[in-house]
């Protein structure tokens, strides 16, 4: 599987502190019972380089003494957060696996508002579950806005998009990106749906901005929704997790799927679909079969 945590040998040189077997494995359990996230042996270098700063900015010198103060009753839970949001990977991109939004524009959506007309359902309702920045939500809403024009009378649609790192849904709700960030969109798309601000960065235009609703949710509690998504993007977050807690998270996400709803799966996830009730419809789109 793509391994998104990998990091340059420059940068492992620079980190001064160490951490023992007994100091990985606490932090080791502490991640994986507070979010999900399975650190294996391999990423201790990963962990010093994401945790070093804040050590240093707190007088500490042992990852021991980290630990217990996140621990601590005393330490406030902006502390947790701000760990949380250090061991997360975040990396995204506009139009990352473009095939599913093809699929989405010559196949789902007409396939949704067709059956919006049959059922009497109101809306189309869509979730991007673990949406980093903001280019994976922003992309399915600019998808949705393409698809739209070309029908007469168009039909409601609503993104949910969550995350567990407050830091990245700072910057996606904020909606703004350097230029380098926008290579993956088609130049008349940026023209139509992003607004170039003087100081060189892109903001997400009020139209699209508008249809993204972001909120912070850890995918590992129980889902509080009362509704039901006709899409669901998971895409590059099961990597992270554990393979029981890969195939219980699928489970979840088939409870939240409409009639003929899909769960959409980032290419290196491929297998974890499998024999769990879903119809593959190929590139990792998988669809719940209409009798639940
Ligand atoms: C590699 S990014 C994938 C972003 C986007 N889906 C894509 O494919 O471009 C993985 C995201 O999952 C989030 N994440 C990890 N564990 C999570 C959890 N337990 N609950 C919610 N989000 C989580 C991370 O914070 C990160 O932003």
């Amino acid at each position: 599987m793509e391994d998104e945590t990998r990091l340059p040998h420059t940068q492992q040189a620079f980190n001064s502190f160490g951490i023992s077997d007994d100091e990985f494995s606490l932090f080791q359990e502490l991640i994986y019972k507070m979010v999900g996230i399975y650190l294996n042996q391999g990423k201790k270098m990963l962990l010093i380089s994401r945790l070093s700063k804040r050590l240093r900015m707190l007088g500490m010198t042992t990852f021991r003494q980290y630990y217990d103060h996140l621990l601590s009753s005393s330490t406030d839970q902006d502390e947790l957060v701000r760990f949380i949001n250090q061991v997360t990977t975040n990396k995204t991109d506009f139009f990352r696996e473009i095939h599913h939004f093809d699929q989405m524009k010559s196949r789902l959506l007409p396939m949704y508002v067709a059956n919006s007309k049959k059922n009497g359902t109101k809306d189309i309702k869509i979730w991007s579950a673990g949406c980093s920045t903001g280019e994976e939500p922003y992309t399915i809403a600019i998808t949705v806005a393409e698809y739209m024009k070309t029908l007469q009378a168009g039909i409601p649609v609503k993104i949910l998009a969550t995350d567990i790192d407050t830091g990245v849904l700072k910057h996606a709700q904020e909606g703004v990106y350097r230029t380098d960030r926008l290579s993956g969109v088609p130049e008349e798309l940026r023209a139509s749906y992003f607004r170039h601000l003087p100081d060189g960065n892109w903001k997400v235009e009020p139209q699209v901005r508008e249809m993204v609703k972001f909120g912070r949710f850890n995918l590992m509690h129980q889902f509080p929704f009362k509704f039901g998504f006709d899409l669901i993007f998971c895409r590059n977050v099961l990597i992270y997790f554990t393979p029981q807690d890969r195939r219980d998270l699928i489970l979840k996400f088939r409870s939240m799927l409409r009639p003929s709803g899909c769960l959409i799966l980032g290419h290196s996830e491929s297998l974890i679909a499998d024999g769990l009730g879903f119809k593959s419809l190929g590139m990792t789109i998988y669809q719940l079969p209409d009798q639940k």
